[in-house]
């Protein structure tokens, strides 16, 4: 791996909405807690007709509006850090001019690329014929990278033309997440869990993404591209790779990654019965009315905002554990979290007491409550006749109470700080990307074959019964 830490930062589509809400304030803030090379200067490019002192001004305005004011300390110092050069990725001539305001950094560049994904390839070459793709550069990728595994591959191969794979950073914003790697940590800092992370001693898993938010302003993207494609093939993925994976030697980008593609190898094709979709009609949420997805669209439209699947990991570990994925968009709340249900007791001592166990269960909150409970079963106090009563309890760490202190952080600081410096641990490589387009196309296709069309639900419900359903028929309920 290349190890330098950028002096340079280029960021394509600096004017996008990702770049306002997420890239300007992580960058801001890592500023202000010093985290950044104090030599880096940071060059923002996309269509729009700026200058520096215009980009500043964008920046400003973001910052205001993104980052909270007790981490904007060193804004004038940071905002001090951009320039601005437009760029259309088209005219391979306009490439020269952003090379010569980049400049020829110290020690290494960063770029950043979040852009259409048409402009993908004439990006990359763009960057090659400018001398942008040089030993000292990587090369940060944002989602979405194409819509299909054929499609991936093509961006896959434009990138590799012009980057090795050691300075192609693939970025799932989740992986950034602190919950998220305090997956790892719970796994493989603790003892007591791993002799019982397998199927003889958990029944099923479940792995839920729900969201209050519907289309938002990403008509063209959004329906184009469904939950499926926008919120499983990466996010819910990457998360039940972590889940099940086997320990890695250590914590490193090829160890963690060697065993996060074992999983996604070993995902067995869903059938299209094991698959529910849906899509939201006009309801409410939190008490105020919503459209339906159609209705916000402007049009009829077949794509699922909803999804659920059950899944299976066909290796040693997990032989016949279900994995329950669901993710939608209008659910009633904003919940990502991981629920791990452990089987029963073998054999209940209390059972002729007529007190009865009930199977321990761990859930993992990763947002927005972040927390970890542990149900297990307790004596309930009292002079009982038969003289023992029992009920689940829950041991319950809330983070932020166990870590008073630290602040609550955005994913795209961890992610830029390891781009920036040169740590891949948290990105996807190319493998990983493919296992899963690969295993995402077969559902597909499974709907294609069906006929399957979206089942409607209405908004602030937890989707069509028909997920429900799907848990149900292996007596399972979704953990709400
Ligand atoms: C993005 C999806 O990758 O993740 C969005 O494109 C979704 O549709 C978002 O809303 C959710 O991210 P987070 O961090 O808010 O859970």
């Amino acid at each position: 791996m290349t190890k330098f830490t950028s002096d340079r930062l280029l960021l394509f589509g600096a004017t996008g909405d990702l770049s306002r809400r997420m890239l300007l304030p992580s960058l801001c803030a890592l500023d202000a807690e010093g985290l950044l090379d104090p030599r880096i200067e940071i060059v923002g490019t996309a269509r729009s007709d700026l200058d520096d002192f215009g980009f500043r001004n964008f920046a400003r305005e973001s910052l205001e509006q993104f980052l909270p004011a007790n981490r904007r300390g060193g804004m004038a110092q940071f905002l001090n850090r951009l320039s601005y050069q437009p760029l259309d990725a088209n005219d391979i001539d306009s490439f020269q001019a952003l090379a010569q305001k980049v400049g020829t950094p110290k020690e290494g560049l960063s770029i950043f690329l979040s852009t259409a994904p048409s402009l993908f390839e004439p990006t990359i070459h763009g960057l090659e014929k400018s001398g942008l793709a040089g030993k000292n550069v990587r090369i940060g990728l944002e989602k979405p990278l194409g819509v299909d595994l054929t499609s991936s591959k093509v961006i896959n191969d434009a990138v590799a033309h012009a980057f090795p794979e050691d300075r192609i950073y693939r970025i799932d914003h989740y992986l950034g997440k602190e919950t998220v790697q305090n997956l790892l940590a719970l796994r493989f800092a603790n003892l007591m869990f791993e002799p019982l992370w397998n199927a003889a001693h958990i029944d099923h898993v479940q792995i839920t993404v729900a969201e209050t938010v519907g289309l938002e302003s990403r008509v063209a993207y959004y329906d184009d591209s469904g939950a499926l494609r926008d919120m499983v093939q990466n996010h819910i993925l990457q998360l039940l790779a972590l889940v099940a994976m086997e320990p890695p030697v250590s914590y490193d980008a090829t160890s963690v990654r060697n065993e996060k593609v074992k999983v996604l190898h070993s995902l067995r094709k869903a059938v299209a019965s094991d698959t529910v979709t849906g899509q939201y009609r006009a309801g409410a949420i939190g008490g105020q009315a919503v459209p339906g997805y159609d209705d916000e669209l402007g049009k009829d439209s077949g794509t699922e905002t909803f999804v659920a699947i059950k899944a299976y990991i066909d290796n040693w570990r997990w032989q016949g554990v279900p994995f329950y994925l669901r993710t939608g968009k209008r659910l009633p709340r904003r919940t990502t979290e991981i629920v791990v249900q452990f089987r029963d007791v073998p054999h209940s001592i209390f059972h002729g007491r007529g007190a009865k166990t009930v199977p321990n269960r761990l859930v993992i909150g990763i947002q927005p409550e972040e927390n970890i409970t542990l149900s297990l079963m307790a004596k309930v106090p009292g002079l009982d006749r038969n003289g023992f009563g029992l009920r689940s309890v829950p041991l319950a760490i809330t983070m932020p109470d166990a870590f008073a202190g630290p602040q609550r952080r955005i994913a795209y600081e961890r992610l830029l700080l390891d781009l920036i410096e040169g740590d891949q641990t948290l990105f996807v490589r190319r493998d990983e990307v493919e296992a899963q387009w690969e295993w995402i196309d077969a559902v597909r296709a499974g709907w294609e074959e069906h006929e399957l069309e979206p089942k409607p639900y209405t908004a602030g419900s937890w989707g069509p019964s028909a997920a429900i359903a799907l848990a149900e028929r292996n007596g399972v309920t979704w953990h709400e």
